[in-house]
């Protein structure tokens, strides 16, 4: 994949919006988060936009101050496992924290969605940024950065060691002879590790696509350590192209480095498009969204990635604090980027909350000009393909029908399903059973 000749997709379902006051838009179902026919309508306009996944994010802890969205949403699993249920083609990747669950509840989970789905898991591996998850959890405190990712990689490890404990043919089923399946083809895990203890076998077999397919979402030096050593594809965020190029070459390089090859792992930051017939109702409606954001609420909404810290007081229109480590525990490589951007611009707290709270990106525009940056991200080695956000449902439709045809009609991206499994339509190997190999070597 160091360069796949055709983009990918996702669509990130993401209830009443990814911004503070979106819901208050009037194209947004005010219970878009709960709502179970939302959420199956736009999985739907994906799947008929040919996008190889929709992707629900998900945290476990909130307060007040959360944004509308996280309030009163659906948990990932459940909410994957009903559009299993009303999609064919497209893959369902779902976030859940390995910082505050178990390896075999986990494994279980996404074996099983994996296999009501045919074959179209994924797992957003991701060690929960937010403090207060603690309290949730019956914990003493919140794991320390470097610890989450050290758990994280010990828990990846034990995952596909469970998802490996049948072989494919392991199940004989034989109502004549009574046989139920080959005990020489179960395996357990026997795991001992730092944090985890795990016999195994896992009450489940592997799917159509061998293992769910590992998406990670951090970006720190930890984050990318992980993905290079282990995840499929990588959600990230980048606000112009060069940053994109730059960690785009790291990452690979970094696969390269652990023996893995630049195509077994895709970029895919993300993005949100404003489609308009001119560049005036673009903005038009860019400016819908970013108007209904106060003041107030930016503050708010900056606060929770530096642990709700309450922004309120300090003056507006002066230089953005000094913060100290403030944040370097929770989105560390948010804080880090929101921090530099602010001393570097020379940025005010209030230029620092309203760009944060509504975000401008380049991806505002008329049809043309959204597929030509997108191609160019893709040609020039900063994306393997995106995870598009949208603003509100039409977005999405809109999307579809006008940016979708482009891509395709330029040869950058499918017009049909290549495959009904999520590894087959990224292009990714299904892995082989680490029992099955080591019988053939032996
Ligand atoms: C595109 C993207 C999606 C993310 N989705 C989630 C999510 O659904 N849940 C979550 O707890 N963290 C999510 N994160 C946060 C990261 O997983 C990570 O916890 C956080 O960025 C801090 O780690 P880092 O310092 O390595 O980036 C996401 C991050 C990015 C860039």
């Amino acid at each position: 994949m160091g360069k796949r000749k055709q983009l990918k997709l996702g669509a990130i379902i993401h209830g009443v919006g990814g911004n503070v006051s979106a819901w208050r838009h009037p194209e947004v179902p005010v219970d878009a988060s709960v709502n179970f026919r939302f959420y199956t309508k736009q999985a739907q306009i994906a799947e008929e936009g040919k996008f190889d996944l929709v992707f629900i994010a998900d945290g476990l802890y909130i307060n007040e101050k959360s944004i509308p969205h996280f309030l009163n949403r659906f948990e990932p699993l459940t909410i994957l496992s009903a559009l299993a249920a009303v999609t064919t083609k497209i893959g369902l990747v779902g976030t859940l924290s390995s910082s505050y669950s178990e390896p075999f509840t986990v494994s279980r989970q996404f074996g099983s969605l994996d296999h009501i789905s045919g074959g179209r898991a994924g797992w957003n591996v991701v060690t929960s940024p937010l403090e207060g998850s603690a309290l949730n959890y019956g914990k003493p405190e919140h794991p320390s950065h470097d610890e989450r990712y050290k758990i994280a990689e010990e828990f990846l490890d034990v995952a596909r060691g469970l998802w490996d404990s049948w072989e494919d043919d392991a199940f004989i089923r034989d109502k004549e002879s009574g046989v139920f399946f080959d005990p020489s083809k179960l395996h357990r895990l026997n795991h001992k590790g730092k944090y985890f203890s795990v016999q195994g076998p896992l009450n489940i077999a592997r799917s159509k696509q061998g293992h769910p397919v590992i998406f990670q979402a951090g970006s720190s030096e930890s984050g990318k350590a992980l993905a290079a050593k282990g995840a499929d594809a990588v959600f990230t965020g980048h606000e112009n192209i060069e940053e994109a190029k730059r960690f785009y070459k790291d990452v690979k390089d970094r696969a390269v480095a652990n023996g893995r090859s630049r195509d077994d792992i895709a970029i895919l930051p993300g993005v949100g498009p404003i489609v308009g017939k001119t560049e005036e109702e673009a903005e038009r409606k860019y400016l819908e969204f970013a108007n209904l954001v106060t003041i107030d609420k930016a503050l708010e909404y900056l606060g929770r990635f530096f642990e709700h810290h309450d922004f309120s007081q300090y003056p507006l229109d002066e230089p953005f604090p000094e913060l100290g480590d403030l944040g370097s525990n929770s989105f560390r490589s948010g804080t880090d980027k929101i921090k530099q951007t602010a001393k570097e611009q020379n940025l005010t707290l209030r230029q620092v909350a309203i760009r944060t709270a509504t975000p401008r990106s380049e991806f505002i525009g008329t049809p043309e000009k959204i597929a030509n940056l997108l191609q160019q991200w893709h040609e020039e080695e900063a994306a393997d393909g995106f995870i598009i956000y949208s603003s509100t449902p039409e977005a999405l439709r809109d999307f579809v029908e006008e940016v979708v045809p482009i891509l395709q009609e330029r040869g950058i991206y499918r017009t049909e399903y290549e495959a009904d499994t999520l590894r087959g339509n990224l292009g990714l190997p299904i892995p082989v059973n680490r029992y099955a190999v080591a019988e053939v070597r032996g």
